[in-house]
C-alpha cells in the first residue's frame, strides 16, 4: 500500500534521499507518487501518476537542493490515482504539508466540518483534511499540532508533515499503519519500513499506536496520545542493503525464489531438537504448561500466508493431534468465532502489519486466548503484540507475489506441529530425531528443485498463451494447488483456480478441454492414487496436463502431457517442495507475457488497509 518517507539531514540532497528510499518501497504497490522539499522559505511540492520514473524525470529538470522533505507513494482508496489527489497535501496556507497511509474513515464528516468552517479542498482524497487539520490546530508547534489533529481522526494512518516555518522539523504519527524512525549520522529518516532507509541507517525506532514523533537532525521525542514523553529504545536490524536488492536477478521474485534453500535452513537454525540449543519454546512466549494444555489452535491469516495455515493444519493434526481451525482473518473477525481459554490463535502474516491479521489478533487477545505471531519482519505490529512469536529467517521480500517468506512460514510451522507434540506426549524422541533428519535435508532438496529451473521455463513457454488454468491436489497439498493458482493469476494475469482433486467431479469439471491446462500434484502420499485417478478423468476430456510428480515414478508418465520432477521427501513436507517448481512456473509464464513480474497490477505488498 502507500509508501512515507521523510528526511531531516545536514545536507542538500533530499529529494536523492526520498527518491531512493521510495523506489526501495515501489514493492508496496502505488499508481502515484510525489515528494515535498524545504526550498528556501517555501516548500516544492512534486507529484506525477504512474511509476517513480515519471516522477524522477519531473525532478531531473528542477534544482532543489534541499535538506528535509518527505516523499510518497500512492495506492488509491479514494479518489483517482490523478496528480491532484497524489500526496504530499497541503493546507490552505501551503505551509504545512502531509503524506499519510491508511484510511480516515471519519473523513467525510471531517470534511464537512472544515468546508462549512470556509476551507477549500483541492483533491479528493480522505487525506487532505488531515493537513487542513493540523492547520487548526497550529499555534506554533507542529508536533503538538499533529498529536491533537489525530485525536479527531477514525480509521488507519501513518503520517508524515512539516512546516515551513520549521525547517529544523519533521513530525510522525501512526496508529495502524507501520511507520519508523531512522536513527541516522547526523540525519533522521521516517520511513514505512525499514528498507527505506536501510542505506543510510540499520538503527531504527518503531512506533507504536497512538504515538507522535518530533525529529530534528540529531534528536528524537516521542509523545503518546495524552501527550506524555514516551522512553524509546532503537531496534538494530540484521539486514543488509543488498538483502533488499536484485543481487544480478533480473526480478526480485526470482532472486527470492532462489533464496529458498537459505531461508529454510535460516529458520531452522537453533531450532531443532538435537541442536543443542534453546528450540523454539523460548520463542513462543508460552511456558511449558501452558503449551501441553492447548486445546485447539486457530490460524487466522490472509493470501499466500492463509495457504501457509492451512497446510499447518495437516501438520499439527497430524503431529500433536490438536484440532486445527484455519480462517481467512477477514472472515474470522466478524464471524464471532467460539473460543476457549485454552485454544491458541496462531496470525501469519510475512510483513506482520496486514490489518485483517492484526484486527483478528486483538479479538483473540481480547477473548482470553494465547496469541503467536508467525512473522518475517522484525518490530512488525504482530511480532509485538502477539504473546509470542516464531520469526521466519526470510530477510526481506520485495516480490508482491510471496515466494520465500511462503517456504519460510511453512518450515516454521513444521516446528510449531513439533513442539505442540512434544509438549503433549504425541512425538516419541525416535520419531522427533528424524523429523530433525528430514528437516536438515530439505535445503538440499530445493537445490535440487532449482537446479532444475530450465525444465520449468521449457514447459512454461508451451503454456504462455493459455487463458485459465486449474491446479488440483489433495490432503497437504491441496493448499499447495491453492497457492499454485494465486501465484499464477496474481502475476500472470492468467484466470487460475486450484481446487481439491476429489471435488472435480462435483462441478469443475465441467470446464475441462484441450484450453484448460490442468497442473496436477502427483507426489507420493496416500492419497497419489486417487489423484491420478482424478487426472485422468481430466486427460479423457482432453486436458492437457502438467503434472508434479517425485523422481523415478514412471506411473505419471502415461498420465502426463509435461511433468516437474521434484525429489521424494516425507509427505507432511512435500509443500515445501512441490511449491518451488510451481512458483518457477508462474514466473516464467509471466515473465514471457511480460508482465510486470515483481510489481503486478492493482496489488500490494502489504495490505493495511481492511
Ligand atoms: O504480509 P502478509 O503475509 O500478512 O500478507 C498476506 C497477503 O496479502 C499476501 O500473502 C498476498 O496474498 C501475496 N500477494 C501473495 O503472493
Amino acid at each position: 500500500m502507500c509508501g512515507i518517507v521523510g528526511c531531516i539531514t545536514n545536507g542538500t540532497e533530499a529529494p536523492e534521499i526520498l527518491l531512493k528510499g521510495l523506489k526501495r518501497l515501489e514493492y508496496r504497490g502505488y499508481d502515484s507518487a510525489g515528494i515535498a522539499v524545504l526550498n528556501g522559505a517555501d516548500i516544492r511540492t512534486i507529484r506525477e501518476v504512474g511509476k517513480l520514473c515519471q516522477l524522477e524525470t519531473a525532478l531531473a529538470d528542477l534544482d532543489l537542493p534541499s535538506a528535509v522533505g518527505l516523499g510518497h507513494t500512492r495506492w488509491a482508496t479514494h479518489g483517482r490515482p490523478t496528480e491532484v489527489n497524489a500526496h504530499p497535501h497541503r493546507d490552505a496556507s501551503g505551509k504545512i504539508v502531509v503524506v499519510h497511509n491508511g484510511i480516515i474513515e471519519n473523513f467525510r464528516q471531517l470534511r464537512d466540518e472544515l468546508e462549512k468552517e470556509g476551507v477549500t479542498f483541492t483533491s479528493e482524497t480522505d487525506s487532505e483534511i488531515i493537513a487542513h487539520l493540523i492547520a487548526r490546530f497550529y499555534e506554533g508547534d507542529l508536533a503538538e499540532a499533529v498529536r491533537l489533529a489525530t485525536r479527531r481522526l477514525r480509521g488507519a494512518w501513518a503520517i508524515g508533515a512539516m512546516h515551513a516555518d520549521h525547517p529544523e522539523i519533521l513530525v510522525g504519527a501512526r496508529k495502524d499503519c507501520p511507520l519508523v524512525v531512522g536513527l541516522g549520522d547526523d540525519e533522521m529518516l521516517l520511513a514505512s519500513d525499514v528498507t527505506a532507509v536501510l542505506d543510510r541507517t540499520q538503527k531504527v525506532v518503531f512506533l507504536d499506536d497512538g504515538q507522535t514523533a518530533k525529529l530534528t537532525r540529531t534528536s528524537l521525542e516521542i509523545v503518546d496520545e495524552e501527550g506524555h514523553p514516551v522512553d524509546w529504545t532503537a531496534t538494530v536490524i540484521g539486514w543488509s542493503l543488498s538483502q533488499a536488492e536484485r543481487g544480478g536477478f533480473p526480478h526480485f521474485m526470482l532472486k527470492e525464489i532462489f533464496e529458498q534453500p537459505t531461508v529454510v535452513s535460516d529458520t531452522l537454525l537453533g531450532r531443532l531438537e538435537d541442536d543443542g540449543e534453546h528450540g523454539v519454546l523460548a520463542d513462543l512466549g508460552m511456558s511449558a504448561d501452558e503449551l501441553t494444555t492447548v486445546g485447539r489452535v486457530h490460524i487466522i491469516a490472509c493470501g499466500t500466508s492463509w495457504h501457509a495455515g492451512h497446510v499447518a493444519k495437516f501438520l499439527v493434526e497430524r503431529i500433536a493431534r490438536i484440532p486445527v481451525d484455519v480462517d481467512y482473518a477477514s472472515e474470522f473477525r466478524y464471524r464471532e468465532p467460539v473460543l476457549g481459554e485454552h485454544d491458541l490463535v496462531v496470525a501469519v502474516s510475512q510483513s506482520g502489519e496486514t490489518a485483517d491479521t492484526i484486527a483478528a489478533l486483538r479479538m483473540a487477545k481480547a477473548a482470553g486466548c494465547r496469541t503467536l505471531g508467525i512473522c518475517n519482519v522484525i518490530g512488525s505490529t504482530i511480532h509485538r503484540e502477539a504473546d509470542g512469536s516464531l520469526m521466519t529467517h526470510a530477510g526481506p521480500e520485495i516480490g508482491v507475489a510471496s515466494t520465500k517468506a511462503f517456504t519460510g512460514q511453512l518450515t516454521a510451522l513444521v516446528l510449531l506441529a513439533l513442539e505442540l507434540g512434544r509438549m503433549n506426549g504425541r512425538l516419541s524422541q525416535e520419531e522427533d530425531a528424524r523429523w530433525s533428519d528430514r528437516l536438515r535435508a530439505l535445503p538440499g532438496q530445493i537445490e535440487l528443485c532449482l537446479k532444475r529451473a530450465d525444465d520449468v521455463h521449457e514447459v512454461a513457454l508451451k503454456y504462455v498463451s493459455a487463458q485459465d488454468f486449474l491446479f488440483i491436489g489433495r490432503g497437504i497439498n491441496y493448499p499447495i494447488a491453492l497457492e499454485g493458482a494465486l501465484k499464477l493469476k496474481e502475476i500472470s494475469y492468467i484466470h487460475a483456480e486450484g481446487y481439491p482433486a476429489g471435488e472435480m467431479k462435483h462441478g469443475p469439471i465441467a470446464l475441462v478441454d484441450s484450453r484448460m491446462p490442468i497442473v496436477a500434484l502427483c507426489t507420493h502420499s496416500n492419497v497419489r492414487e486417487k489423484v491420478i485417478t482424478n487426472v485422468e478423468e481430466a486427460r479423457v476430456r482432453d486436458a492437457r496436463v502438467i503434472v508434479v510428480a517425485n523422481d523415478g515414478d514412471d506411473e505419471v508418465q502415461p498420465i502426463a502431457d509435461d511433468i516437474l520432477w521434484v525429489p521424494r521427501v516425507d509427505d507432511l513436507l512435500s509443500p515445501i517442495i512441490n511449491v518451488v517448481p510451481l512458483q518457477l512456473l508462474s514466473y516464467f509464464i509471466a515473465r514471457e507475457r511480460g508482465a510486470d513480474v515483481d510489481q503486478p497490477r492493482n496489488l500490494a505488498k502489504s495490505v493495511t488497509v481492511e
